[in-house]
């Protein structure tokens, strides 16, 4: 039986050898140690020898069981090891490459028009202080405006931005006056969501300060951002609005493209499409920044840039932005 055994344990080293992948070696771990194997055979008849011969080839058998498994083991150790390098390099490589996602596109190309115009581009925190979104922008507390931007609130006493007017404040801070800054993000508000409507979207803030700034001045500013984005002359409406921040205030409606302004779901068939809020800074803001409202004037503005995206690229429903679905983002591929 010794004999036999030694064969045995040569034998599986031998076609361990051959193996190549993982699955040929539980094959010859199943032929040398499963049911129907040798070894397996001479174990099963220990139950009818008798008690000398069980102390005598019992611990042998089970010497050379485990000297089996072991040679199995160490064999599946090294073929994974190598399986995990081993790549065939002649296999065709087909490189994707992303694009940048639309509101990434239209941010750089209505912040690349604001400074050619003399703005300089700032970010401010999403996770903003009450103060800075709402407070200082001549929102005091149960201020009846707060009920324009539902909030969502966070439990340190912070909030999600719901707007990016809090930069005007940031920039009066950390600039002074003259300032001419624009400054892009994302802001929240906690709405149902619908095809023009949703809880997370795009803004670009823009604020200029100087002395004897006027509307003529906001006016002039917003028609050569719009007309240069869309290359070409854009029709703007201009219609009284009420924002705490500035008076006057205006609300700016631009043509909608995707329906040409006959109306559709997207411009919720009225022709046109809200895009911009502005107005000339309220003093009290300006106070907040710790700019003399006597010597300075100034005009701010807030486009919505998730909906200058679905008027730039005629997307209809804004829950594409934010679905992470590559069937819509790559339709911007822009390398
Ligand atoms: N923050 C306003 C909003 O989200 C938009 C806005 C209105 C911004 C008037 C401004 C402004 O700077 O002057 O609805």
């Amino acid at each position: 039986m010794k004999e036999t055994l030694k064969q045995i344990i040569s034998s599986l080293e031998q076609d361990l050898k051959a193996c190549e992948k993982e699955a040929d070696i539980l094959n010859v771990k199943s032929k040398y140690l499963g049911k129907k194997s040798e070894l397996n055979t001479y174990l099963s008849n220990l139950k009818e020898m008798s008690t000398e011969e069980k102390k005598v080839n019992g611990p042998i058998l089970n010497q050379v069981k485990r000297e089996l498994e072991k040679l199995v083991e160490e064999r599946l150790e090294q073929i994974n090891n190598t399986e995990m390098i081993s790549f065939d390099d002649t296999l065709p490589v087909e490189l994707e490459i992303g694009s940048l996602h639309p509101i990434t596109i239209i941010a750089k190309e209505v912040t690349d028009i604001m400074k050619k115009m003399g703005f300089t581009v700032i970010s401010g925190p999403e996770m903003e202080s009450d103060y800075y979104n709402f407070e200082a922008l001549n929102v005091p507390k149960d201020h009846p405006a707060r009920d324009m931007q539902d909030t969502y609130y966070l439990n340190n006493e912070m909030l999600l931005r719901t707007q990016t007017s809090g930069n005007q404040i940031h920039a009066m801070e950390n600039y002074g006056a003259p300032l001419r800054v624009c400054a892009p993000g994302r802001v929240f508000r906690n709405e149902d969501m619908d095809a023009c409507h949703e809880n997370t979207f795009f803004q670009v803030e823009g604020m200029v300060i100087d002395k004897g700034v006027s509307i003529e001045n906001l006016l002039y500013v917003m028609q050569q951002i719009l007309s240069e984005l869309f290359q070409k002359e854009v029709s703007v409406r201009l219609r009284p609005g009420y924002f705490p921040f500035t008076e006057p205030s205006y609300e700016m409606d631009m043509s909608c493209l995707i329906c040409g302004g006959s109306g559709c779901p997207t411009c919720k068939n009225s022709g046109y499409i809200e895009m911009v809020g502005s107005g000339m800074v309220h003093p009290n803001v300006l106070k907040s920044g710790g700019i003399d409202s006597e010597e300075y004037t100034g005009f701010a503005f807030g486009i919505g840039l998730t909906r200058l995206a679905m008027m730039k690229y005629k997307i209809n429903d804004i829950r594409g932005f934010n679905s992470g679905d590559l069937r819509f983002l790559e339709q911007f591929d822009i390398k």
